[in-house]
C-alpha cells in the first residue's frame, strides 16, 4: 500500500498537507480497522469523514486550479467528479449493503489509496507547473485596499491608480 513520502509533494503546501492528510486519515481507518474487527459503527463514520475530506480537498484543489488559469481544470475536475458523485457513493452503498465489515472497508480503502496516489502523480502533479508560471507572486497582497503594499504595487504599476489614503512612503 503507497503511503505518502516526497514523490507526492507537488509544491504547493496546502494541497500537499491535504494529501499527507489523506494518506494518514487512510492509514488511520486502516488501523483501527484492523486492531478492532467489531466496529462497523466507526468504520462508517470514519468513511463519511474521509469522503468529507476527499470532497473539501477537491474543492480546494480546484480553487487552486482555477486561480492560476490551469488549462487542464475541466478535465481534471472531470475526474474528481467521477470519483465524487459516482466512485464514492457507489462504494458507500455497497459498503452499507455489506454492514461495514472490515473485509469490505479494507477493500474501499486499499482502492482509495491507490486512486489517490496515481491521481497525485498522474494529474495534481500537472497543475504544479502552472503554479509558479501563472500566480501572481504576492496575492494576498493584491486584495489589501489599504496597506503597507501599496506602494509597492504603485510602484510595479505606474500608470495604475494611485491610491490616496495610503502614502507609507512620507
Ligand atoms: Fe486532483
Amino acid at each position: 500500500m503507497p503511503e505518502w513520502s516526497e514523490k507526492y509533494a507537488i509544491g504547493v503546501e496546502s494541497v500537499d498537507r491535504e494529501h499527507e492528510g489523506l494518506f494518514s486519515v487512510i492509514s488511520k481507518i486502516e488501523e483501527a480497522v484492523r486492531v478492532n474487527k467489531n466496529t462497523a459503527w466507526t468504520a462508517e463514520q470514519a468513511i463519511l469523514y474521509l469522503q468529507r475530506y476527499v470532497v473539501r480537498h477537491f474543492e480546494d484543489e480546484e480553487a487552486l486550479m482555477r486561480s492560476v488559469g490551469y488549462d487542464g481544470y475541466e478535465r481534471h475536475k472531470g475526474i474528481h467528479d467521477g470519483m465524487r458523485e459516482r466512485v464514492l457513493p457507489r462504494l458507500q452503498q455497497r459498503l452499507a449493503a455489506d454492514g461495514y465489515t472490515p473485509e469490505t472497508v479494507e477493500q474501499l480503502l486499499r482502492i482509495c489509496k491507490k486512486w489517490l496516489a496515481r491521481h497525485i502523480l498522474g494529474h495534481d502533479l500537472e497543475i504544479a507547473k502552472w503554479v509558479p508560471k501563472k500566480a501572481p507572486p504576492k496575492e494576498g497582497s493584491q486584495r489589501k485596499t489599504a496597506g503597507s503594499d501599496d506602494h509597492l504595487s504603485h510602484l510595479l504599476h505606474p500608470g495604475g491608480r494611485r491610491v490616496s489614503r495610503s502614502r507609507p512612503w512620507l
